[in-house]
């Protein structure tokens, strides 16, 4: 099920500004590309499917935790804009994870990617301790989190590329890991903390990786993606 790609987050607030941003794209190569709340909140369903039919595969970044029928109630609908991987955080539990299955399913048998948000990296070990009274340590909790979303029947897990391969060895080597926090060996770390190369990403189990500003705030972005896909891809 895997093919490896990298994904560009398109964290941009307007409509406009994706689509120019998308422009600088040559005709034949179309990335896969990431659409979170920020673009979603402000422009709606109308960006999604007019960045669909540009030719884009699109990763809905919109974390779904809801009780079970409202999220498969909400992601019959997500479904039906004809996106590729959709997400929801695993911390809503089996039912709501096997409604979201359900209700992703489209008449023909067919669904985008689900895959489970386990903790947040901005949760670290005080917040997990002090505020969610979860006393079981960081890696356990997000790996346990993992096995319930594959147990469920969903396809993989956002994490860091530092987890990929604990992911691979707890819930098989099929369960998906999409991978943020990437950054080139000479690029600002800026916020985040835990970070990897997308050629390390590449070696580390990771199948996909999902670049933001390297890519977004790049001289000549065309460049710096086509730099992340040689390395992560290796070719
Ligand atoms: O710009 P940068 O490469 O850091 O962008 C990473 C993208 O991945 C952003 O859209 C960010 O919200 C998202 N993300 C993340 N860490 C997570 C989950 C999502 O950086 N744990």
């Amino acid at each position: 099920m895997s093919a490896k790609d990298v994904i560009i987050a398109l964290d941009f607030p307007t409509k406009e500004e994706t689509l120019a941003f998308l422009d600088k794209f040559p005709a034949g190569k179309k990335p896969f590309v990431k659409i979170g709340m920020e673009l979603f909140y402000a422009e709606g369903p109308d960006a999604v499917r007019e960045i669909k039919a540009r030719g884009h595969k699109i990763f809905l970044d919109l974390k779904l935790h809801d009780i079970p029928n409202t999220v498969k109630r909400a992601m019959a609908v997500l479904s039906r804009l004809d996106v590729d991987m959709v997400n929801l955080h695993a911390a809503g539990a089996s039912e709501m994870m096997r409604g979201a299955l359900e209700g992703l399913t489209r008449p023909d048998g067919t669904r985008p990617l689900l895959i489970a948000v386990t903790q947040l990296t901005s949760t670290d070990t005080a917040v997990l301790k002090n505020e969610l009274l979860i006393e079981t340590p960081m890696a356990e909790t997000v790996l346990s989190y993992a096995k319930n979303a594959a147990d469920s029947g969903l396809d993989g897990v956002v994490c860091s590329p530092l987890e990929a391969a604990l992911v691979k060895e707890r819930c098989g080597d099929g369960f998906l890991t999409v991978t943020p926090g990437i950054r080139f060996a000479d690029s600002a770390a800026g916020d985040q903390k835990r970070i990897m190369t997308p050629e390390k990403a590449g070696s580390s189990g990771c199948d996909y990786i999902v670049v933001g500003r390297p890519i977004t705030q790049a001289e000549n972005p065309v460049a710096a993606y086509q730099r992340a896909v040689h390395d992560f891809l290796g070719c």
